[in-house]
């Protein structure tokens, strides 16, 4: 099979990468990146080199670039991670969310409905459902709960979400949705809540805690979210969306603690700024649809799981070194100072 991953230096489309390589020996894998500031070719170092690998520097705007590509290659799979993905960036420039997140989906369906036979899948999130109470643990998010996205970020995803139902309705896109919850793991970008705690820590700078820190988020190893998405676009039928979770709710706080408690480092670096804007409280997801139609489980509960990231981080401190210098340091001063 030949499979396209778009955003593929990115955080997930690395570890897809990965794991495609691992688990599928006679795939060949196109990973295409524009290479944006979250996007890193360090990432895809140990695959670089894989005979089965080839990475295609590129704009899944650039409508011309996306013809060529697919005209190049015969493309099975389409699988696209590609997006502007950090909902603070969101809040202060949503312009760009719209253009790569809804234009560039559409400029790749449309390309796709010019080949039949290429399964596409819409890497999707759970923030297209908008947020749950926090004082409602019974409730969770299903598929058929409505969109209702709360951040510019997510209602591009969902935006998106929506191009991709109707032009499998209308166009008859041979296509599916995954909706799934906070990935952690390695070579995540530290601008998200889990590597940026991980790297202040380290450098015994201040731990920055949104509002109260008791803003829930439903933690999943990488892995398997790569797992379900691969399960999902090989083997379930056109126009299907499924929720992909692992029942880790944690609220933003326990996390840091056991950040800090791994790390041997002081709670008193902990220090709560000013809340983000429109601030989702909750997330919680069902994930029995694909548990029961698929057979997906994850491998990984969040206590092994956060424990192997920070170890990861630690191992390679360097990668760490390299993507939070630089343009990150702007960043950082822009969101953080004075908050
Ligand atoms: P990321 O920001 O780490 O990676 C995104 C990648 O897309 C980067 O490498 C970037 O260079 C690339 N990119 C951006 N614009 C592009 C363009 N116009 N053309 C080509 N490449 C472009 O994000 P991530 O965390 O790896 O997320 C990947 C996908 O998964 C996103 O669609 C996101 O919405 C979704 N998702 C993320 C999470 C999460 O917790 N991180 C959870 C659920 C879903
Ligand atoms: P984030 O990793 O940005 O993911 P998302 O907003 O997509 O869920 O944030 C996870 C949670 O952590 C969210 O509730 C906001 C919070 N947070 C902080 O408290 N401090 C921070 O510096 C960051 C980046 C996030």
């Amino acid at each position: 099979m030949k499979i396209l991953v778009t955003g593929a230096a990115g955080f997930i489309g690395s570890n897809f990468v990965y794991y495609l390589l691992e688990n599928h020996q006679n795939d060949e894998i196109i990973g295409l990146d524009v290479l944006t500031y979250a996007g890193n070719l360090e990432n895809l170092k140990n695959a670089l080199n894989h005979k089965n690998f080839t990475f295609v520097k590129g704009d899944i705007c650039d409508k011309e670039f996306i013809e060529d590509i697919f005209k190049k290659y015969d493309f099975d799979y389409v699988v696209n991670f590609a997006a502007e993905s950090h909902v603070d960036r969101s809040t202060k420039d949503p312009g760009i969310f719209l253009k790569t997140n809804i234009i560039g989906t559409q400029i790749l369906m449309d390309e796709c409905l010019k080949y039949p036979k290429i399964r596409f899948h819409q890497v999707s999130t759970d923030e297209v459902y908008g947020d749950l109470p926090l004082d409602r643990p019974d409730l969770l998010f299903s598929e058929d709960t409505p969109l209702h996205a709360s951040s510019p970020y997510s209602a591009s995803k969902a935006a998106a979400d929506l191009m991709v139902l109707a032009y499998h309705r209308t166009f008859k896109l041979n296509a599916t949705i995954s909706r799934c919850s906070n990935n952690y793991g390695p070579y995540q970008f530290p601008e998200k809540l889990i590597p940026l705690m991980i790297n202040n820590a380290l450098s015994n700078k201040k731990l920055p805690v949104y509002g109260k820190g008791i803003n829930v988020r439903d933690w999943l190893h990488v892995y398997d979210h790569c797992s379900a998405i691969d399960l999902i676009m090989r083997n379930s039928v056109s126009g299907s969306v499924y929720n992909v979770g692992g029942n880790n709710e944690r609220k933003n706080i326990e996390v840091v603690l056991t950040i800090l408690k791994q790390l041997n480092k002081s709670e008193d670096l902990i220090t709560y700024v000013t809340d983000r804007k429109g601030h989702d409280l909750r997330y919680g997801i069902n994930a029995d649809k694909i548990k029961n139609e698929l057979g997906w489980s994850a491998k990984y509960n969040f206590e092994n799981g956060i424990k192997e990231t920070i170890n990861w981080y630690l191992e390679n401190k360097e990668w760490l070194e390299n993507t939070t210098s630089g343009e990150y340091i702007n960043y950082y001063n822009k969101m953080y100072n004075n908050r």
